[in-house]
């Protein structure tokens, strides 16, 4: 296994230090924003937060930071709160925890059916996720993820321009895959590149189907430093760009590949979450609130027993597999019905593409199957909502929850599973979570493993899970608690910085974990 697992230093993580040994200032690219205005029914400006683990953790991370952030104005008043630079500062109620530069780009509706919905997810989103039969041909996407890439590279090169000296650009996943390379010829070898891959990386097997891969690794090997959340993505990474390209001279054990005069650095870091604020958010009298109101409006029990799925609507969560395994526990476990209710919570996701909106089709399927079954007067096996539910309101059902079901086909990390952790409190409850999701290189020891088309030994787990005696189950929530406060975000942020700093001194920077 190469030598890429990042541990920073994680006694009292000193932003400020990092950051400036990283460069001047901050800027951070993303294909989604982190808040979208909209107008609401009476024509108000209204304002929310897209569901995705990318944005819900960088948010995080630029309040403390500060910075500016630039990414695609998708919202449909986005254009009318932004200034004559195109940004508004963010987030709305900032005052609290600090305020970022929200730079937006504007793009029309070609680049948005040919840069987001074909190049970047119905080719590079499959692919990553070796669901090689889902990717769509591409006819002129290609070129459109080109010029989207451009306008980033563009933006950031203004943004670098802007700075009070050189700053560090992080970019982040697969709609940029270009831009690295792109902002490197505009900006020249001044600002440090960092870049986030917050997807699987795909064996070089599976990678060399994609149409475009010279000009991706490419566009990728612009970077300084090149992230992914497990050395597993790292290692094949490494082993696709000695494959993909000639003139490549890649170092697996050192994780670095040298290319075209510069030598780009490959890392893991696993990404974390904000243990602290969800375990406040979890005990809350807005998330006690949330759970009463959730159980009465939905005609859930006081007494019934609660097993809690959270996931944006993508075929890659596994949540029709988990239906199936729910059916196959209440039919050979009668015990159970009456007694616990699976309550799936679902957001809508990139809709517009067929192979998202028949999913969502057969998760509906999948849930009347499993309540028309099972459902009686005045219980139901399946409570499932497309609802937008406040932080609060997830925390605390997270809270309420025996279980929580994290079960992906595949998944680069996967926050929900450290959410649920987190929000956890005395009595605890046991994560079921797949060996699929990159998030169980860290945590599968303790969670209660399954794979997601196994529907048999899946429904056999979701019975021992529930079992499961209670000394055994504080013995593994412990141990899963200290798990995600050692990798929480802000350490991912330490990691990463502290990455930075190496690779941007030559005297190898600030030290990391790995070093101590
Ligand atoms: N999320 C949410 N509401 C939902 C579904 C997801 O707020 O209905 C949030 C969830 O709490 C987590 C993020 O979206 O913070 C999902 O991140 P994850 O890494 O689990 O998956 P991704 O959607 O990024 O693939
Ligand atoms: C994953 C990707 C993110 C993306 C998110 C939501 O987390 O890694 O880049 O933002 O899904 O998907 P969307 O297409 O709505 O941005």
């Amino acid at each position: 296994m190469p030598n890429t697992h990042l541990r920073a230093d994680r006694v009292e993580a000193d932003f400020d230090r990092l950051l400036s040994a990283a460069g001047d200032g901050l800027v951070v690219a993303s294909n989604r924003q982190p808040y979208r205005h909209d107008y609401g029914d009476d024509g108000e400006v209204t304002v929310d937060r897209p569901a995705g683990g990318l944005t819900a953790g960088l948010d995080e991370v630029m309040r403390r930071v500060d910075g500016t952030w630039i990414a695609w104005g998708d919202g449909e008043a986005d254009a009318a709160v932004v200034d004559g630079d195109d940004t508004v500062a963010v987030p709305p109620d900032g005052d609290a925890g600090g305020t970022y530069t929200l730079r937006r780009l504007w793009l029309d509706g070609d680049e948005v059916q040919g840069y987001y919905y074909e190049l970047s997810n119905q080719v590079l989103w499959p692919l990553c996720h070796a669901a090689l039969a889902t990717v769509e041909s591409c006819g002129d996407a290609w070129a459109d993820y080109r010029r989207v890439n451009e306008q980033f590279a563009d933006a950031m090169a203004a943004a670098a321009t802007d700075a009070d000296g050189d700053p560090l650009v992080w970019l982040h996943d697969y709609h940029l895959a270009l831009a690295p390379r792109q902002l490197r010829e505009r900006a020249g070898a001044g600002p440090t590149l960092a870049h986030t891959w917050h997807i699987p990386w795909p064996s070089w097997d599976t990678f060399r189907a994609c149409p475009n891969r010279d000009a991706l690794l490419d566009g990728l090997l612009g970077n300084d430093l090149l992230v992914f959340h497990v050395p597993r993505y790292c290692e094949n990474f490494l082993r696709s760009a000695d494959r993909g390209l000639d003139g490549a001279a890649v170092d697996v054990d050192a994780g670095t590949v040298e290319y075209r005069g510069r030598t780009t650095t490959v890392r893991a870091a696993p990404m974390g979450v904000p243990a602290d604020r969800i375990r406040e958010q979890a005990g809350s009298a807005e998330a006690a609130g949330f759970r009463a109101a959730f159980r009465k409006n939905r005609g859930i029990d006081r007494d019934t027993r609660l097993a809690v799925g959270v996931d944006r609507l993508d075929y890659t969560k596994g949540v029709v597999q988990r239906l199936d395994a729910f059916e196959r526990l209440f039919a050979d476990n009668p015990r159970y019905r009456g007694e616990l209710t699976f309550v799936q919570i679902g957001t809508e996701s990139r809709s517009a593409i067929p192979a998202y909106a028949d999913y969502q089709e057969r998760v509906e399927a999948a849930v009347d199957r499993v309540n028309d079954r099972f459902a009686t007067d005045d219980w139901r096996p399946v409570v499932y909502t497309t609802d937008m539910i406040s932080n609060e309101g997830l925390a605390g059902l997270y809270r309420e929850a025996d279980l929580g079901v994290v079960s992906p086909v595949r998944d680069g990390m996967n926050l929900v599973a450290q959410e649920y952790v987190a929000a956890g409190a005395d009595d605890p409850g046991v994560l079921v979570l797949s060996d699929q999701a990159g998030v169980h290189d860290t945590l599968g020891e303790w969670a209660v493993s399954v794979r997601p088309h196994d529907t048999n030994g899946f429904a056999a787990a979701l019975d021992d899970a529930l079992s499961m005696p209670e000394r055994e189950r504080r013995r593994r929530a412990n141990a899963l608690a200290d798990g995600i406060e050692d990798d929480d975000l802000d350490s991912w942020l330490a990691d990463v910085l502290s990455a930075v700093a190496g690779v941007a001194s030559a005297d190898g920077g600030v030290p990391t974990r790995a070093d101590h």
